[in-house]
């Protein structure tokens, strides 16, 4: 369907990107008033707020108890390196990848840790590829929602409860979106700037019993940055998973991280944000099912993700196109709904397919999301037609 009308109404707020993500609905700078600025994070202020956080966090995010959740250096990734290089190395690892941010892994084992016992199980954008060939006899690393193909894993059915190796899943476009299997996972990383649409630079480091035994059996043979020092004289410094972070951590990002969780609280805790997700996407699904231009990426709807969803355009004239003129065409849409202020930052990830990759996180809402669509179908309309008449 072709939409040639100015839409009416433009998104309350444009901040469609897959991260930074959008502030919680109706964030100001004052929920970051209580925040203990120019104090040390070791006072007792400081401390208590860290350990706040920590105990929110496995509340809201439903974390088992005998799992140690700590703050940590360098947002998601930072926390993936951390668990890469400290685990590794001790069993052969299966390295499961489907988008940018899985290779990017994949890569650091291979080429950084030169890991020889490595495998690599992939697949291209749109595909998660055979979950069935991972041995759980390896230590295992994956991302839950692959944030630039949109693509996740349905589930976590495909684990064994009685693995043998470890599973390291980056999770951060999936935690408080998605239902983390725990008892699946001996690994979970994630960053506040995404589904809570908290501030970037610190990580979030969950760890299974199974995963601090290891830690505490096994020292790997490089040597390990300070920054990354999770054990001292073969046991797990504790302090860092009860607010003693490893260095400084921002204080008023802590304080936006509390503001997050006491709104995810507020709404009903995981649930909750989980179904606001679940109500995003299908805004957007119930308008791509019944549009020719556009469809998801992820080929199996059962992989579809609620938090990046991202859409290529289908139609027969611009499919035909090359794939420069492809990109260009989306890029076109995206700079104009842009300078519009209508949506920003919706193109695909740099490294994925042309197309669309809207955030439908917990912190969007479903209007906003309601009132952009007739946008990409008025945008799509307009540069098509620009297109036809250059
Ligand atoms: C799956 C995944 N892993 C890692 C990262 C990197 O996160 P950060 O920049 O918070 O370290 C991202 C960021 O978008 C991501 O989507």
């Amino acid at each position: 369907m072709t939409n040639m009308t100015l839409p009416a109404t433009k998104p309350a707020n444009p901040n469609f990107s897959s991260g930074p993500c959008a502030k919680r609905p109706g964030w100001t700078p004052a929920a970051l008033t209580d925040a203990p600025l120019g104090r040390s994070h070791r006072s007792k202020i400081g401390k208590a707020k860290l350990k706040e956080a920590i105990e929110l966090t496995r509340e809201v995010l439903e974390v088992p108890a005998d799992y140690k959740i700590g703050i940590v250096p360098a947002s998601d990734t930072g926390a993936v390196e951390m668990a890469l290089w400290s685990l590794l190395g001790e069993r052969p690892v299966d390295m499961v990848a489907w988008e940018s941010f899985g290779s990017g892994w994949v890569s650091d084992v291979l080429k950084q840790l030169k890991l020889a016992d490595a495998r690599k199980i992939e697949a291209d954008y749109g595909e998660l590829p055979d979950l069935s060939s991972i041995d759980f006899d390896h230590d295992v690393v994956f991302t839950w929602n692959g944030t630039t193909s949109g693509v996740r894993v349905p589930s976590g059915d495909f684990i064994p409860a009685d693995r043998k190796g470890l599973t390291i899943c980056d999770a951060t476009s999936a935690a408080f979106a998605q239902d983390l299997e725990f008892d699946k996972l001996d690994v979970v990383t994630y960053s506040w700037q995404k589904v809570l649409g908290g501030e970037a630079a610190h990580g979030v480091l969950i760890l299974s019993p199974r995963a601090v035994e290891r830690l505490e059996s096994y020292t790997p043979a490089w040597p390990m940055p300070k920054i990354f020092r999770l054990t001292k004289g073969g046991k797990l410094i504790d302090g860092i998973f009860s607010g003693a972070t490893i260095n400084t951590p921002s204080m008023l990002c802590v304080e936006d991280y509390l503001d997050a969780l006491g709104w995810a609280k507020e709404l009903g805790g995981l649930k909750a944000l989980i179904a606001r997700a679940d109500a995003n996407t299908a805004a957007i699904t119930t308008w791509a099912e019944k549009t020719q231009w556009v469809d998801f990426l992820a080929v199996d709807p059962a992989t579809r993700s609620n938090t990046s969803v991202c859409l290529k355009i289908v139609d027969p004239e611009i499919s035909a196109l090359d794939a420069d003129a492809q990109a260009a065409f989306a890029k076109a849409i995206v700079s104009f709904l842009d300078k519009e202020e209508v949506a920003f930052d919706i193109g695909a990830y740099r490294d994925a397919p042309s197309g669309l990759r809207i955030w439908c996180g917990a912190t969007v809402e479903t209007a906003n999301v309601e009132a952009l669509i007739p946008w990409l179908d008025y945008a799509f309309a307009t540069q098509k037609a620009a297109l036809a008449s250059a």
